[in-house]
């Protein structure tokens, strides 16, 4: 915990509180309130944790007004431009930017880990053939604190270790696998000479009778998605693997609930509900029509991939995204796909219009991801999917964050109480 040396008064009726306030590196002070019940009797109140900071971190920084994101302090468009997913896996975890040994050695590991146990395939064939492949993954990452046993144990470093491996290495092979499965595809085994991006597209689109040969370009595309989605602070999936861990839970069953808490489309779900979006619109003339609904106080239609609870600028990840949009569409000879060109109007004229100008709603990243999955070949379902591999790093990471801090407790958010009071039970007939 940073030193203070400021504090803060807090004055109820005669009485007078001192709240330590701490600087952090960068960012908003933090005002201490850990001591507020015991002293004064009273909670704070912040439904969406709009005003609160959860936990010390030195993983990922956001300047939600500047539209900065970074990584252990490097900018995003940096490592996206320069660096690669592995790279900010070991930057993520480890919090120095590896060495070529040490990211050889770290490359290695991840490789040596990314098969799955095979009986877990009878996890995959007990699901219904048209089950989400969100609710498979959530399932398949939950029963894996069945099979790996051995990396359980949250109070041995080791083991912690083994689980985060473990997790960066399978979920490729268990996304691709849910994928297969819906489509009634046999599955496709990791292959150890291909990098983790060209690795996941093969197991994706390769079928025993055909083998699928990885475009380069693609494969680095598929490479920045995932390292565009690697971490983000503290938003809603990562503070559920942070509060499920709280309580000792195993490492596969906190991100199993962090994947649970991705599949909405507030948050890890907006990329495929974009693309539905952008398909029923359909065509630009209809572009006023969504607006105008998504500006209507009394429609809940919301322009899916604008907007989000930090970036009250242009969402950094969103530059990257729609640079890669363009290479890709161009190299599948798909720029004149109406999808993106309803993208790119709907875009242009949500950001001319007042409304979302002046509630600073710009594109987020899922706003251009789900164009470029769809030119890949991927269904709709497996955007979710593919945020939630790419995310695991970020959860893991500050999962180990977590478990290491000396503070660390059970996450224990009190209520504002607006139920009724103390009253009799009423027998049956008398009601
Ligand atoms: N379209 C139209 N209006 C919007 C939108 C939108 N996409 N987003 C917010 N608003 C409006 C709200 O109606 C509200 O208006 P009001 O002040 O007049 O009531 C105001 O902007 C603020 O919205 P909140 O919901 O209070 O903002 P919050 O920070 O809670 O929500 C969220 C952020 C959930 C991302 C929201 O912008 C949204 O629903 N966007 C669409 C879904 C989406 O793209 N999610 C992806 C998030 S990024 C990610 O997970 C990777």
């Amino acid at each position: 915990m940073a030193d203070t040396q400021k504090s803060a008064t807090l004055t109820i009726g005669d009485d007078s509180y001192d709240l330590p306030i701490y600087s952090p590196t960068a960012g908003p002070d933090v005002l201490d309130i850990r001591k507020l019940y015991g002293q004064a009797g009273v909670f704070t109140y912040d439904p969406g944790f709009t005003s609160t900071a959860s936990c010390d971190s030195t993983i990922t920084y956001i300047d939600g007004g500047q539209g900065v994101l970074l990584h252990r302090g490097y900018p995003i468009d940096q490592l996206a431009e320069k660096s690669h997913y592995l790279e900010v896996c070991y930057l993520l975890l480890y919090g120095v930017l590896p060495t070529a040994a040490q990211l050889e050695e770290f490359e290695t590991t991840i490789t040596l880990h990314t098969m799955l146990h095979e009986q877990m395939q009878n996890f995959f064939r007990g699901f219904r053939r048209d089950a989400h492949p969100m609710a498979i993954m959530v399932g398949v990452v939950g029963a894996m604190s069945a099979f790996y046993h051995d990396s359980t144990d949250i109070s041995d470093e080791h083991q912690r270790e083994i689980a985060s491996h473990r997790l960066i290495a399978k979920m490729p092979t268990i996304a691709a696998w849910a994928y297969k499965y819906s489509i009634g595809q046999p599955f496709v085994y990791p292959r150890n000479d291909l990098d983790y991006a060209s690795n996941f597209l093969r197991m994706c689109f390769a079928v025993p009778a055909e083998d699928y040969e990885v475009n380069p370009i693609l494969s680095r595309a598929m490479d920045r998605i995932f390292t565009l989605h690697a971490d983000h602070e503290q938003n809603a999936s990562t503070s559920t693997v942070r509060l499920a861990s709280s309580s000792g839970a195993n490492p596969f069953a906190c991100i199993a609930a962090g994947i649970a808490c991705l599949w909405g489309p507030a948050h890890g779900g907006a990329n495929q509900a974009c693309l539905e979006m952008l398909k029923e619109i359909g065509s630009v003339d209809r572009i006023p029509e969504f607006i105008a609904r998504a500006k209507d106080k009394d429609d809940p239609f919301r322009l899916m991939g604008f907007g989000h609870r930090v970036y009250k600028n242009f969402d950094p990840r969103a530059t990257v995204m729609k640079q890669s949009a363009d290479e890709v569409l161009e190299l599948l000879g798909v720029e004149n796909n109406p999808v993106l060109q309803v993208a790119k109007e709907l875009e242009k004229q949500a950001l001319e219009d007042p409304y979302f100008a002046e509630k600073k709603l710009f594109p987020n990243v899922d706003f251009y991801s789900g164009i470029i999955l769809e030119a890949m070949g991927f269904p709709t379902s497996m955007f979710t999917p593919i945020f939630a591999l790419s995310r695991t790093v970020g959860w893991i990471s500050q999962w180990k964050e977590m478990i290491a801090d000396p503070q660390n407790k059970i996450g224990r958010p009190r209520q504002l109480y607006l139920g009724e009071t103390s009253r009799d039970y009423v027998d049956i007939e008398k009601r």
